[in-house]
């Protein structure tokens, strides 16, 4: 079956709905979502998105910047990080315009709590500049955004997966999707392709990442022989539920929370004097697993499995419940635990790719170390590496990247495709062919080990 947009967004997560925000003002835009599209990752975001808005104490976006920079190890694209900081103010207070119910001050301003890693005058100490909406700040966003790319008539064609890319030279013509509920293929001719389907931490036991996180789009673009970029760079963050890996937001730590080993110490001091427990997430997971190795774990027996306690019980009661509703929910729910009168047992969990599709500033798909492009070609958020990370993403830049970022690559599709002609394609039944051939090698079930098996190994 075979669909026409201008401009084709795979994924329906922070990204991709910004992305379809911009081109949709002049280019007819389809959103493709192996879910339904407010069921992406991003609303899984707990804590914040980060913006020097000043709210609470003084804030710049060079400090942003730098921590951006620091945080990342110095492997940080440094033009990225100015941008991701600079155009934080402007993102945050347009997706207050465009609805978002941020948590507000008592004067009615835009909240701000701490976060790890970000600091005032260059790493003098923390500084209150995560923007959240209690702990749901990514299903927030996205329920904003969903509702304006509703308003925008965006297509949304929900639960199909994309399986192919049809790439002719140097130029990118559209994808091959497959409708879950039916199994038929679907082709998208269009004149912009934008991957936008979010991390892979399902590639590890423990994480934070839901199911649909397996990482489709830079599979995708692999077969078609596209390099990635960083992928040995995959952050943990340190406070998922023991044996669960299910986040408990850094804002626990930001709004007063303490990390304990058996002897009741606050080991950050030996780790980040400065910092103590928001330090950045690569410190603060080190200084956990360094503790159990060391013995000072919860049952003391060095096992990888071992755990910390985070203690929320000294907060003020009305902390957890206005602003940590939801992880309180959580611990009640996942360990039978009240954070109020007990602390929560932690480990690192997998939580976010900082590597993926190389893309320029403007989210082009970078195919070579000179800068090649492939036209009509963009990715933008988790499954891309604009390399604003580098080695270590700070906490709450993730929802910022996903809206500056996304944001850039819909205004430059929407300029590109004005520009060109719908692009010839092969006949869908050919590229459809292509696919199906690539379907019935994974499900003929008749050599080779069990797929299910090769997936539980690996993710061990
Ligand atoms: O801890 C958190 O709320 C996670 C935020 C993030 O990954 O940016």
């Amino acid at each position: 079956m075979r669909h026409e947009y201008e401009c084709v967004i795979v994924g329906s997560g922070g990204a991709g709905l910004y992305s379809a925000l911009e081109t949709s003002a002049g280019a007819k835009t389809a959103v493709l979502s192996k879910l339904y599209p407010v069921r992406s990752h991003t609303g899984a975001a707990q804590g914040g998105i980060s913006a020097a808005l000043g709210n609470r104490e003084e804030d710049k976006p060079e400090w942003h910047a730098f921590d951006t920079v620091k945080g990342g190890d110095y492997l940080v694209d440094q033009q990225a990080a100015m941008i991701l900081a600079r155009d934080a103010v402007q993102a945050v207070y347009d997706l207050e315009n465009r609805g978002l119910p941020f948590s507000r001050t008592k004067d009615g301003r835009i909240d701000q709590r701490r976060f790890g890693g970000h600091t005032k005058e260059f790493g003098k100490g923390p500084v209150r500049r995560a923007c959240y909406a209690a702990d749901r700040t990514g299903h927030m966003i996205l329920q904003t955004l969903y509702q304006q790319c509703i308003k925008n008539k965006v297509a949304f064609f929900d639960e199909f997966q994309v399986i192919d890319v049809i790439l002719d030279g140097k130029t990118c013509k559209g994808v091959i999707a497959i409708e879950l509920a039916t199994g038929t293929l679907h082709t998208f001719a269009a004149k912009a392709v934008l991957f936008a389907t979010g991390g892979f931490g399902r590639i590890f036991k423990i994480t934070s990442n839901a199911f649909a996180n397996t990482g489709d789009g830079p599979a995708v673009l692999a077969r078609k022989g596209i390099p990635l970029q960083d992928m040995e760079f995959f952050q943990f963050h340190p406070t998922g539920i023991k044996g669960l890996g299910i986040l408990i937001t850094e804002a626990v730590r930001g709004e007063g929370g303490i990390l304990r080993n058996s002897a009741g110490e606050r080991f950050m001091e030996q780790y980040a004097p400065t910092l103590l427990d928001l330090a950045p997430r690569d410190m603060v997971s080190r200084a956990i697993m360094t503790e159990i190795a060391a013995g000072r774990g919860m049952r003391g027996d060095k096992k990888i499995d071992d755990y910390v306690d985070l203690n929320a019980t000294h907060l003020d009661k009305g902390v957890l419940e206005a602003k940590l509703p939801d992880i309180t929910d959580f611990c009640k729910t996942y360990l039978g635990v009240d954070p109020n009168h007990t602390p929560i047992p932690v480990l690192p969990t997998a939580h976010y790719a900082m590597g993926g599709i190389p893309t320029d500033l403007d989210g082009r798909v970078v195919v070579d170390e000179k800068g090649g492009i492939i036209h009509g070609l963009y990715a933008a958020g988790e499954c891309a590496c604009v390399s604003v990370h580098g080695a270590n993403r700070l906490g709450t830049n993730s929802l910022l990247d996903l809206v500056v970022f996304g944001r850039r690559a819909g205004i430059h599709i929407e300029e590109y495709v004005k520009n060109i002609d719908f692009p010839a394609i092969p006949s869908d039944a050919a590229a459809e062919a292509e696919a199906q051939k690539w379907i019935d090698r994974l499900t003929d079930g008749k050599k080779g080990p069990h797929g299910g098996h090769i997936t539980e190994e690996m993710q061990t």
